[in-house]
């Protein structure tokens, strides 16, 4: 990692905490990429929010991108607001995860990141995501010609290795290191566990590999608080740390760990807070997506999103017979007046 001492400048523009492959990132905490979830009304819910380092768009698939399907030209859409924001690829094809990787430079985006480490079997059949750490000769070519087609920051993110019994990410790591990555993360389980197991029972495999790479290493796996933030960051060294399903339950919790690693003391989002951004998206979610898709989003999201709010249970349970969009938000509206009037 490459760490910017801090310099005398203009009091509005702190120094960067790290620079990923030449790209500023104000803070070392990334929103990690899920499919599904960190589309761009989301990415910039946790931009405005603040305190996050770098967004990162849902996987895109390189064979549909290299043939221009529109589904997913259209998902790849993004605000300056988000920058820096990285895009990922999967495939298992050399040659088009290089053309796809030219396509998502030639969109703008400040980094791409090469998928490893999804679990998926759909993914797997194909022989990408995790299946790479099977065959990491195919793993080798794809980083070594995705690296000549692209001139931004490359990155790979990967899991431990297929099962317990092949733990290939040292391997990898360095794999990637040779080729010319800017950076690496670590997801801290084996495909095999897809997301059960303690991902922390296994963090100390983050410090190994930082302790074997020169690139900057970020850790992945069950940060649930700014507090595991902090602790992943101390415990294994790692230069930054990915926060996926968390920031579906509470997106202010990139704000509260850097809060925390600025040695300011985090607070809690308030119920008022809460409602704002809930309806706030919502709508916008409303305004985008087809009825149907919007419905089953908004149904996703409400049970994340009021995941410890006082009788959140209730709502969920409520939302699940509502048969439109209107009826929808207004429920969710209704839901925080009373809240509201309760406390
Ligand atoms: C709904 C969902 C979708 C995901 N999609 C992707 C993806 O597109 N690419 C990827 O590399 N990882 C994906 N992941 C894995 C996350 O990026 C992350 O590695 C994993 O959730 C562990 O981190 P966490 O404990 O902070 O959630 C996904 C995870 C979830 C829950």
């Amino acid at each position: 990692m490459t760490v910017v001492a801090p310099v005398a400048g203009p009091a509005s523009r702190p120094a960067p905490a790290l620079l990923l492959g030449g790209v500023p990132l104000a803070t070392p905490l990334v929103l990690a990429p899920m499919a599904g979830v960190t589309d761009r009304d989301f990415r910039l819910i946790v931009r405005r929010i603040g305190g996050v380092g770098l967004v990162t768009m849902e996987f895109i698939a390189s064979k549909a991108l290299v043939r221009g399907v529109r589904k997913t030209l259209d998902m790849m859409h993004f605000e300056a607001e988000e920058r820096p924001i990285s895009i990922q690829i999967y495939g298992s094809d050399p040659d088009t995860m290089a053309e796809a990787a030219s396509q998502v430079e030639a969109l703008g985006a400040d980094l791409c990141d090469i998928n490893m480490g999804c679990p998926a079997n759909k993914v797997l059949k194909g022989c990408a995501g995790c299946a790479l750490m099977g065959d990491l000769d195919l793993a080798r070519r794809i980083v070594a010609t995705v690296r000549r087609a692209i001139a931004i920051p490359l990155t790979v993110k990967f899991r431990l290795g297929l099962d317990a019994s092949r733990l290939g990410f040292l391997e990898l790591g360095r794999i990637c290191e040779g080729e010319g990555a800017d950076g690496v993360a670590l997801h801290a389980r084996t495909a095999r566990q897809m997301f059960s197991g303690e991902a922390r029972a296994q963090w100390g495999e983050i410090g190994r590999l930082k302790a074997a790479l020169t690139i900057p290493v970020f850790g992945n796996g069950d940060v649930r608080s700014a507090e595991d933030a902090r602790a992943m960051l101390a415990e294994t060294g790692c230069d930054g740390v990915l926060i996926g399903r968390a920031a579906t339950k509470n997106p202010w919790i990139f704000r509260q760990s850097a809060d925390l690693l600025a040695g300011r003391q985090p607070e809690e989002a308030s119920l008022l807070a809460r409602r704002d951004l809930i309806l706030a998206h919502f709508r916008r979610v409303a305004e985008r997506e087809e009825s149907k898709w919007a419905l089953h989003k908004l149904r996703k999201f409400t049970g994340w999103y009021t995941h410890g709010v006082p009788h959140g249970r209730e709502l969920r349970q409520r939302i699940n017979e509502l048969p439109d969009v209107p009826s929808f938000l207004a429920a969710v509206e209704a839901f925080f007046d009373q809240l509201d009037a309760a406390a």
